[in-house]
């Protein structure tokens, strides 16, 4: 049974996630704005789960129709197959947005789809009460231009939950934007990798997943996991072909952070990774970054100073960074900031810029090739 399936992402991070579905050989493989479609069967729903690193989650696409009222929505709902998903003891809660469309009214939309989808079950269960005491079937929607969409969400917690870092951490890097700064930089295992602001250490154990190619949903569950409408091996067939892909070499993965405590919160999220071997940690200044390394890739999320006053204690610090780097010529730098006077204040300009999406925050990746 071919499917067809849609990756949301962070904007700017279309054309990566198209990529990494291409490199796991999914059919069909379209980018559009915010999102990444391609079409193939469960074990590409299971597969894609368990290998990417850049999307958000995986939808399964039920349907699009044209809708302008709140009839054609409700005709247009109820006349897809929600049934070859949906359990007759599944729950089916709905969410979604709408955009420039006549159906502006969000709240009413989940309504109709949730009263389309009850009849639409209703009538094939032969029930006239749908009992939602099973698993979860999260239904989303979407009505852009007056056109709707709908979807099954098949991830659950997002993608970018992989279950190594506790909720609780201050400013951390969407694990998802960590991989896509990772595969950027171009982080191969022969040059140094250093995160010299690591944090809670999501960019160095990217990297080392990375390096390791190993699949980054290997230690977490995904809401489809639980439906009894999809064949059960599908998800230990993807998870034994992920490992099958994973390889071994020798990592050179150094990160560090001026604040203890964020230190030995990192080596404590690398060992949840299962990839504390491969990173050295260690508390540092990054004022006084000094690898003694011939080359090698800096990829970094220093402090943004949201505030007017952090915001001149960022420049002093990008300022003494800056003047740190100095002469590295084989290393390259991938750093992430929001703030706009980065460049003026490191000292030199980006021979690349890339606009990302650190959750709301708009920020650059500044690409220094040559330092
Ligand atoms: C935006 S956070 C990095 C978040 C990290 N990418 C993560 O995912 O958790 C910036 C980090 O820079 C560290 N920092 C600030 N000044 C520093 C300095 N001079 N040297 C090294 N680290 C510093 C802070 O302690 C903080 O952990």
């Amino acid at each position: 049974m071919t499917m067809e399936f849609c990756v949301p992402c962070l904007f700017g991070l279309e054309g990566l996630v198209g990529d990494e579905l291409r490199r796991l050989n999914m059919p069909d493989v379209r980018p559009e704005n915010g999102r990444v479609r391609f079409s193939g069967e469960a074990a590409e729903l299971a597969r894609s789960n368990v290998s990417l690193r850049c999307g958000e989650r995986v939808l399964v696409e039920l349907g699009s129709f044209p809708a302008e009222s709140f009839e054609a929505l409700f005709e247009g709902t109820r006349a897809l197959e929600w049934e070859r998903f949906i359990p007759r003891h599944g729950a089916f809660p709905v969410k979604g947005h709408s955009l420039n469309s006549a159906l502006h009214s969000v709240p009413d939309c989940q309504k109709i789809v949730k009263k389309a989808v009850a009849a639409r079950l209703g009538e094939k269960y032969g029930l006239e009460w749908l009992p939602e005491d099973g698993d979860t079937y999260q239904i989303q929607f979407s009505v852009m231009k007056d056109v709707a969409s709908l979807w099954l969400d098949t991830s659950g917690v997002g993608l970018h939950k992989r279950g190594y870092r506790p909720a609780s951490v201050l400013a951390p890097l969407r694990e998802t934007l960590a991989a896509a700064m990772v595969t950027l930089a171009r982080y191969r295992d022969r040059d140094d990798f250093c995160d010299p602001f690591c944090g809670s250490g999501t960019i160095p154990i990217e990297a080392a997943l990375a390096a390791k190619n190993r699949a980054p949903g290997l230690r977490r569950a995904f809401a489809a996991e639980k439906w009894t409408t999809l064949p059960p091996e599908i998800w230990q067939e993807a998870r034994r072909e992920a490992m099958d892909r994973e390889f071994s070499g020798d990592y050179h993965i150094f990160a560090s952070d001026i604040d203890p405590k964020a230190v030995a919160l990192a080596r404590q999220n690398a060992a949840r990774a299962g990839v504390a071997e491969l990173i050295e940690f260690s508390v540092a200044d990054a004022r006084q970054f000094d690898r003694p390394t011939e080359r090698g890739v800096l990829v970094t999320n220093p402090p943004y100073g949201e505030r007017l006053m952090e915001k001149r204690a960022a420049e002093t610090l990008y300022r003494e960074f800056g003047a740190a780097l100095r002469g590295k010529e084989n290393w390259k730098l991938y750093l992430l900031s929001s703030h706009t006077e980065f460049e003026r204040t490191f000292g030199r300009a980006a021979d690349k810029k890339r606009k990302l999406y650190n959750g709301m925050i708009k920020c650059d990746l500044y690409m220094y090739v040559k330092l």
